[in-house]
């Protein structure tokens, strides 16, 4: 049995209306899931309601894409942790590089919107990722170092904690790191919650890989056991591809001996 669950959770980003968000949810509702995996969706803001709606009872867990670094207030178009947790979410994306990139968002937000989760038990996906720049540098170790350092004001993990290692690079590329990449840096991610946290805290945080993972590449990056699962963009809007995705996920894994 492996230390930690193995997770998806389907990005759906700007896309499928409340409907067709609701229709996808049911159809992925549908697929037979191991039981030992878990899955959550994360749709646009305004289909939670109906996403949550199909998801009651299935043991699939409702996930938002983002929040806001303020409680509640004056924000016009903002929406809140206790609002999202109202809606019935339960685990948030934080630090998207989509956010980073079009939003201009850092780690001082990341930090904020962890503590506003942390205040209503919502569980945080922080995301971390080199640009393809960056890894030709030579430089993924000190960008990822520096990404964790929203968790600096942390003295325990935000509950719930999951880290999503998700290389810019491989975004919606087609291109997704090989499974020895995701494998090295996840292990070195997982050093760093050690030296943070103690090595309990990062023995038990899961930490999942994001970028063009597909039905063609989830085997191979699901093979190494420091993969705990999935952060899906593209391939989570289409059903027969999840089900690939959870069958990849459920798969045993070989990679435990990589040094
Ligand atoms: P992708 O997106 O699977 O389409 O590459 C992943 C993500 O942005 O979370």
């Amino acid at each position: 049995m492996r230390a930690r669950r193995r997770l998806l959770v389907a990005n759906w980003k700007m896309s499928r209306t409340p409907s067709a968000a609701a229709a996808l949810a049911r159809a992925l509702v549908a697929i037979p899931r191991p039981a030992q995996l878990d899955l959550a969706i994360a749709p646009s803001f305004p289909a939670l309601d109906r996403v949550g709606a199909a998801l009651a009872g299935t043991g699939i867990t409702l996930a938002a894409q983002d929040v806001y670094v303020e409680k509640e207030g004056a924000f016009t178009g903002e929406v809140s942790a206790s609002m999202l947790k109202d809606a019935g979410v339960a685990l948030v994306l934080v630090g998207h590089s989509e956010r980073r990139l079009f939003r201009g968002e850092r780690e001082p937000d990341f930090a904020r919107k962890m503590e506003r989760l942390v205040e209503q038990g919502l569980a945080p996906v922080y995301c971390v990722g080199e640009t393809r720049a960056e890894r030709d540098a030579g430089r993924t170790a000190d960008v990822l170092r520096s990404q964790l350092a929203a968790l600096d004001g942390f003295s325990a993990p935000p509950s719930g904690l999951i880290l999503a290692y998700e290389p810019v690079w491989a975004i919606g590329t087609g291109l997704p790191a090989t499974p020895a990449m995701a494998a090295e840096v996840h292990a070195r991610l997982r050093a760093e919650l050690a030296a943070r946290f103690g090595t309990g805290v990062a023995g038990s945080t899961r930490i999942l890989y994001g970028g063009s993972v597909s039905p063609v590449s989830a085997p191979g990056l699901f093979a190494e056991e420091e993969v705990d699962g999935g952060l899906v963009g593209n391939a989570s809007l289409v059903a027969s591809d999840v089900a690939a995705l959870l069958a990849a996920a459920a798969a045993p894994t070989t990679g435990a001996a990589r040094a």
